[in-house]
Order: C-alpha cells, then sequence, then structure tokens
C-alpha cells in the first residue's frame, strides 16, 4: 500500500507514520509536511531511510496533484492545530485546514484515492461539567473557536465531496491526544518541561475544564482500523474514557515529579474556553472492533514525562519561544482562588 501522510512532521502524524512502519511492512510511506513551527523532521529521524519526505504545503495544488497522482491511499494530519495561536492570528488556520483540505480534495476526487481526514472533536462544541450525554457521530456541529470552526469546514467540505463526487473518504474526530513528540505548546508537555525546568505548572482559569485523554498510539491504530474496515461516507468518534479536569491532570504531574499537589499558578483563561468534552466511541467499538491499549492515564502519562526527560535536545530550542509567545498574548499569573 503507498501512503500518503500529510502532516507526518507533526505529533500524531509521526507517531502515525513510526507505528505503520512497525506494524505495516508492506507500506510505502510519502510524507508531506511544510515544517511549521510545529513540525519537526527529527521526530522521523528513525525512519528517515524509509520514507520520502516531500517538504511542501498542502495547499499547493500542483504538487499535492503530483503526490497525490502516486498513492492509493491519503491520511490527512496536516493542520494548524492550537487553539491559543487561532486566537492571536486565525488567517493560516482558514489557509491550511479549509483551502489545504479542499486542495487535497481535487485530487484524491481526481485519482479516486483512498482519503481518510483526521478531525476533532472540538467540531462539537462543549458540554456542561454535569450533562450525562457525551458526543455522538451525529451530534450537531457548534465549533466555539477559530481552530474548531475552520476544523468543522474542512469536515463539512469532506462530507460534500462524498456525496456530490463520489469521493472515497472516511473522517473520525478524535479527542485530546497525549504521548510522545507533542509540541511544547500543548497543555500536557508545557507543564512537563515547565516541571523540567523547576518552573510551576499554569493553569488556564479555575482548572476545572475537563478533557478526554487517549494515547496518541491508540488514536493512530483507531485510524488504521477505519482504513481497514471503515465504511466510506462514515464519521468515527475515536476516544477512550479518559476525562478528566485539567487540575488533576496537573497534580499527577505533580506527584510524578515529587512536588506539593498546590505547587501551580493560576493564569489568564483562554477567551472562549470550551468547558469540557467526553466521546463516546461505541460506533468504533462495535463496528470496527477496536479497543484502547492504554488503559491507566497515569502510566501512560508517566511514561510522557519519562521521554521529555530523555529527549530534551528534541523540545528545549522550542521552549523558550512558546513561553514568549504565551507572555505576548498576554498571559499573567492570578491570585490564587
Ligand atoms: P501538530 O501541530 O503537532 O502538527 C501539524 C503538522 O502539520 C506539522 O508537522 C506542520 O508542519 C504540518 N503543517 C501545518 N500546515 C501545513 C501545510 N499548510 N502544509 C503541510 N503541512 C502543514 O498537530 P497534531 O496535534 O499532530 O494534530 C494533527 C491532526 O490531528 C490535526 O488535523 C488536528 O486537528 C487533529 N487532532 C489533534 C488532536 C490533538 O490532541 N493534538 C486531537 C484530535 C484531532
Ligand atoms: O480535543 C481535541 C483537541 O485537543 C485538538 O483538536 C487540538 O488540536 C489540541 O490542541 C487539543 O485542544 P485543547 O485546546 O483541548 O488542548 P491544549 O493542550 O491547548 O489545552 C488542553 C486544556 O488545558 C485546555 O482546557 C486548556 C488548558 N491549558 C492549556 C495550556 C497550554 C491550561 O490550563 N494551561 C496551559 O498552559
Amino acid at each position: 500500500m503507498r501512503v500518503l501522510v500529510t502532516g507526518g512532521a507533526g505529533f500524531i502524524g509521526a507517531n502515525f507514520v513510526l507505528q505503520t512502519l512497525a506494524e505495516r511492512p508492506d507500506a510505502q510511506v510519502t510524507v508531506l509536511d511544510s515544517l511549521t513551527y510545529a513540525g519537526n523532521r527529527e521526530s522521523l529521524d528513525s525512519v528517515a531511510d524509509r520514507i520520502d519526505f516531500v517538504h511542501g504545503d498542502i495547499a499547493d495544488l500542483d504538487l499535492v496533484d503530483e503526490l497525490v497522482s502516486g498513492v492509493d491511499t491519503v491520511v490527512h494530519f496536516a493542520a494548524e492545530s492550537h487553539n491559543d495561536n487561532s486566537l492571536s492570528d486565525p488567517w493560516p488556520f482558514v489557509q491550511t485546514n479549509v483551502i489545504g483540505t479542499f486542495s487535497l480534495l481535487q485530487a484524491v476526487r481526481r485519482y479516486d484515492v483512498r482519503y481518510h481526514h483526521i478531525s476533532t472533536d472540538e467540531v462539537y462544541g462543549d458540554l456542561e461539567l454535569d450533562d450525562p450525554e457525551r458526543f455522538t457521530e451525529s451530534t450537531p456541529y457548534n465549533p466555539s473557536s477559530p481552530y474548531s470552526s475552520t476544523k468543522a469546514s474542512s469536515d463539512l467540505l469532506v462530507r460534500a465531496w462524498t456525496r456530490s463526487f463520489g469521493v472515497r473518504a472516511t473522517i473520525s474526530n478524535c479527542s485530546n491526544n497525549y504521548g510522545p513528540f507533542q509540541h511544547v505548546e500543548k497543555f500536557i508537555p508545557r507543564q512537563i518541561t515547565n516541571l523540567i525546568d523547576g518552573v510551576r505548572p499554569r493553569l488556564y482559569g479555575s482548572g476545572t475544564n475537563v478533557r478526554d485523554w487517549i494515547h496518541v498510539d491508540d488514536h493512530n491504530r483507531a485510524v488504521w482500523a477505519i482504513l481497514d474496515r471503515g465504511r466510506i461516507g462514515q464519521t468515527y468518534l475515536i476516544g477512550a474514557d479518559g476525562e478528566l479536569d485539567n487540575r488533576a491532570v496537573v497534580q499527577m504531574l505533580l506527584a510524578e515529579f515529587g512536588r506539593e499537589s498546590d505547587d501551580f499558578d493560576f493564569v489568564t483563561d483562554r477567551a472562549g474556553h470550551d468547558l469540557r468534552y467526553a466521546i463516546d466511541s461505541t460506533l468504533l467499538r462495535t463496528e470496527l472492533g477496536w479497543e484502547p491499549q492504554f488503559h491507566d492515564f497515569r502510566d501512560g502519562l508517566a511514561a510522557t514525562v519519562q521521554w521529555y526527560r530523555e529527549n530534551e535536545s528534541w523540545w528545549r530550542r522550542r521552549k523558550e519561544a512558546v513561553e514568549h509567545a504565551y507572555a505576548a498574548q498576554g498571559e499573567r499569573t492570578l491570585p490564587q482562588p
């Protein structure tokens, strides 16, 4: 199978490439990545001689046309992915997430190539803390941020190209991922690298927002289950029943570093901050037989901490720029409530 992986130098895409080459010896992988601030070619060092790496933009119609003409399958991870950045500068989100997806859809349509679209649970908006319901494949779209609205837009393009042009597409909407190779701007790696540096973790608002955590390898195994056995035109939600509030995650990290459970700061909240995400992944489990392999979040988190301890050279150069950007966006420490 010849697979084009967009965004393969990013967090989830790189883990997908590594897992694919480890578990599917017959796969020929081409990575298309424009190496934005979030892309890191070093994540693919261990497989550099087994992949074709193309440094380019998914919105480049000619390049995409040429690459798609030579593969059987496209798995589309590339995106601007960080909510905070989408609030300070939304344009790259529209350009990459919407126009970039359009460019891929036109090419897979032309060459009748199988297409899998990686999306997010954020397209469904957020839930109240005490809402007994979780997101399902039929929850109405209600995105809150520039990031999630561009992801929702791209999902709608995929649905339209499937129905109108017969594109052989599937979509997956996954919850929050954690694991190795995640950029230090994101919540968990930011707090781990703060703790390595002796800096207190930083919680937005009151720390009560809930995310539904899943290990990146479980996400990527679900993507393969969909590629292997998914129904064309179907959306599958991916989640591992991992709901935790942000404060609980920080306190697990503090325990991992042998620090007191109140040794963190509250900082300025994110504008429009979604309260809670929660995934019901019954369809994926019953129809495709997928089950998560990481059952203990605390163990997965400890392994992730260990990875950041052992791979400082991978993240150190980016850490200062990230903290500078947060300060420039106006992040301030708040009085303890
Ligand atoms: P990331 O920011 O770590 O990586 C994105 C990658 O895309 C980078 O390598 C970047 O260089 C590349 N890229 C960006 N713009 C590009 C362009 N125009 N052309 C080519 N490459 C480009 O993101 P991630 O966290 O790995 O997320 C991957 C996908 O998964 C995204 O579509 C995201 O919406 C989705 N997703 C992420 C999560 C999560 O928890 N991180 C959860 C659900 C869904
Ligand atoms: O739900 C899936 C989404 O998860 C993906 O679509 C996004 O690409 C991915 O970035 C992630 O979005 P979040 O906004 O949930 O992730 P982030 O890591 O930015 O923040 C997680 C939670 O932690 C959120 O409630 C904000 C909070 N937070 C974040 C940072 C960076 C803090 O409290 N402190 C922080 O320093």
